[in-house]
C-alpha cells in the first residue's frame, strides 16, 4: 500500500482536525501518501483533494472543525455519484479511504466498500446516535461547551428568579440533554426516549416556587421539542416569565477536549493500521475503553445508538 485518503464528512464536530491529523501522521509514518479531500463526498465527486504532509496538520490539533471541511452530499445516495466518487480514488491512486462522519457518511463509506474501494469509518457527531460506540468523537467536546453556557445561566437565573429552558442539539437522541441535565445539575432534561408531561412539569415548577426554590433549568433535545414552545406552555399554565437558550451550532465548535484529542488519536492511529493489515469495511468505535471495530453492513442495519438505560435510571434517582 501506498497511498491512502482521508476525508470528513456530514455536520462537523471538533475533534475532526486531531483524527485526520493522526490518519496522517501515521500514514506518513508508514511511508504512505496521504491525500485530503476536501468538502466530503462533495468534494470526491468534484474531484477536490490534496497531498497532506506534516505542515498540513500542524496547529490543527487543538482547532475545532475539519480544516478539510464538509458537506452533506445527496449524490453519493445515486448511482453516477457513487460511481464518480469510485473513478475518483482510482484516478488519485488511493489503495484506503478513511472516513471521518456521521451514520449518513457511513452509509457512504459501506457503498465504497462495495464498490471495491477499502475503507475505514471514524464515528464523529455531537449526537452520539451511531451504534456501536460509546462514545463518538466531538461529543465530549459539545457537552462541555453545554455546560459552560448553563452554568453561566444559572449565574443569572438565581439572580432573577428565572426559570431557563436550553434546548440543545442531538438530530432524534436526546444523549447531549440527558448527560448536560445530570452534569449542570438540571431540573429536567425532555428527551425523545422518554415521554413527558407539560402539566405535569408545570406543576412541579410552581411546587419548586412554592417552597422557594425560585430558578430552574430545563433541557430540552430539539427531538423533543422547541424551547420556545415549552416555554409558552409553562407561561400559559403557570405564568412563569421564562427565557430561552437555543444553543445551536455553538454545540459543534471550539478546541476539543482531552477526551476528543485522545479519542481522535487513537482512532486515526487504528484506521490506518487496520487498512494496512488489509482490514477494511469496518467502522471503529470504543467499548469499555477498548477500540472495537464493526463491520459497516451491522453499523448501518443497526440504527439509531440507544441512550444507555443506566444514565436514564441515574438522572431518575437524581430528580431529573
Ligand atoms: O448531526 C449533527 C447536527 O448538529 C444535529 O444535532 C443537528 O440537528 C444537525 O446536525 C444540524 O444540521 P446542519 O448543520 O446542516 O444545520
Amino acid at each position: 500500500m501506498k497511498r491512502i485518503a482521508v476525508l470528513t464528512s456530514g455536520g462537523d464536530c471538533s475533534g475532526m482536525n486531531a483524527a485526520i491529523r493522526a490518519v496522517v501522521r501515521s500514514g506518513l509514518s508508514n511511508n504512505l501518501e496521504v491525500i485530503g479531500i476536501q468538502k466530503g463526498y462533495q468534494g470526491l465527486i468534484d474531484q477536490q483533494y490534496e497531498l497532506l504532509t506534516t505542515k498540513s496538520v500542524s496547529g490543527k490539533l487543538q482547532v475545532g472543525g475539519t480544516f478539510l471541511q464538509s458537506a452533506r452530499c445527496l449524490k453519493m445516495f445515486e448511482e453516477p455519484g457513487r460511481r464518480q466518487a469510485v473513478k475518483t480514488l482510482q484516478e488519485m491512486g488511493a489503495e484506503g479511504l478513511v472516513v471521518i462522519g456521521g451514520d449518513g457518511s457511513h452509509r457512504g463509506a459501506y457503498e465504497l466498500q462495495k464498490r471495491g474501494v477499502p475503507v475505514i469509518a471514524i464515528p464523529a457527531s455531537i449526537d452520539n446516535d451511531i451504534p456501536f460506540t460509546d462514545m463518538s468523537l466531538g461529543v465530549d467536546t459539545a457537552l462541555n461547551n453545554i455546560l459552560h453556557a448553563v452554568d453561566c445561566l444559572k449565574d443569572t437565573a438565581s439572580s432573577h428568579d428565572r426559570t431557563f429552558v436550553v434546548e440543545t442539539m442531538g438530530r432524534d437522541c436526546g444523549y447531549l440533554a440527558l448527560v448536560s441535565g445530570i452534569a449542570c445539575g438540571a431540573e429536567y432534561a425532555l428527551i425523545p426516549e422518554s415521554a413527558y408531561d407539560i402539566d405535569e412539569v408545570s406543576k412541579h415548577l410552581l411546587q419548586r416556587f412554592q417552597e422557594g426554590r425560585d430558578n430552574s433549568i430545563i433541557m430540552v433535545a430539539e427531538g423533543a421539542g422547541k424551547a420556545q414552545d415549552i416555554a409558552d406552555q409553562i407561561k400559559d399554565r403557570i405564568g412563569f416569565e421564562t427565557r430561552i437558550m437555543v444553543l445551536g451550532h455553538y454545540q459543534r465548535g471550539g478546541s476539543p477536549s482531552s477526551f476528543d484529542r485522545l479519542l481522535a488519536a487513537r482512532f486515526g492511529v487504528t484506521a490506518v493500521e487496520a487498512l494496512l493489515q488489509d482490514t477494511s469495511g469496518k467502522m471503529l468505535g470504543i467499548g469499555c475503553g477498548a477500540i472495537i471495530q464493526t463491520d459497516l453492513e451491522k453499523v448501518i442495519a443497526g440504527g439509531r445508538r440507544k441512550i444507555d438505560a443506566t444514565l436514564l435510571k441515574l438522572a431518575a434517582t437524581l430528580g431529573i
